[in-house]
């Protein structure tokens, strides 16, 4: 690739996200969420008033959908046709049916060649769950990263108490296992670790050892 490409891979709340978006401010490569644009689809899906089981209903939406990330502090702004749901995305709603939506070969189609067409003109870190094994699969660096389904519950634990949702640990864990089934277990470009990807796993190690982990990684590849 003519511009630098780091794919970060992994289950739902390994801690991704994180990772990736403080690398790529030290680095200075744009950041893409892949995640977010499936979530995305799913709130297009949820404001067309579909039912998220409705696959062709989601298909024919496709044409009319645009998605712009813009840049905002903690977490940058996504937009679905100009507007704001940065919130809304990340829903219990939305994050319960989102691997249904994502399982749509059309929704596929659709969103890999807008992540590639994001790659064109600047060096990325792009995180996801088939980024190294079929966005980019000629990326120079590849990271799959993991984290005992028990952490990572916790994180996301965390995460929902300083919104002020209090969901138990236990519903969590739950919904963690079964999105992480559903992604690995679908018939297009399942969670699958990427031949060449290199394995991190976070479990026990803080935000900052993770990311120079990474980085000392990235430096090896340039
Ligand atoms: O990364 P995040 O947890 O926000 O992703 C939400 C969902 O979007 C995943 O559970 C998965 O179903 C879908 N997804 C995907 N392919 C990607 C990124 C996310 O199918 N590259």
């Amino acid at each position: 690739p003519a511009f630098f490409q780091v794919a970060i891979d992994g289950p739902a709340s390994a801690g991704k996200s994180t990772i990736a978006k403080i690398l790529a401010n030290q680095l200075h490569y744009v950041y893409v969420d892949t995640g977010a644009m499936y979530r995305a689809i799913t709130v297009a899906a949820k404001k067309a008033g579909l039912s998220y089981d409705d696959e062709a209903g989601i298909t024919a939406l496709l044409p009319g959908i645009t998605i712009d990330f813009k840049p905002g502090t903690p977490v940058q702004k996504v937009f679905l046709n100009g507007e704001e749901v940065t919130e809304e995305i990340r829903s219990t709603e939305i994050t319960n049916n989102v691997s249904l939506v994502s399982s749509y070969a059309a929704v596929r189609a659709d969103l890999v060649n807008k992540q590639r067409e994001m790659t064109e003109s600047n060096p990325v870190i792009m995180d996801g769950r088939d980024i190294g094994t079929t966005v980019l699969p000629n990326a120079q660096v590849k990271i799959f990263l993991i984290a005992s389904v028990a952490e990572r519950a916790e994180r996301r634990y965390k995460e929902n108490k300083a919104k002020g949702m209090d969901v138990d640990l236990e519903t969590l864990k739950k919904e963690i296992e079964e999105r992480d089934y559903k992604d690995s277990h679908r018939a297009i470009s399942p969670l699958v670790k990427a031949k060449d990807a290199i394995e991190v796993d976070t479990t026990g190690i803080s935000i900052d050892g993770v990311v120079s982990k990474i980085k000392t990684i990235i430096e090896e590849h340039q």
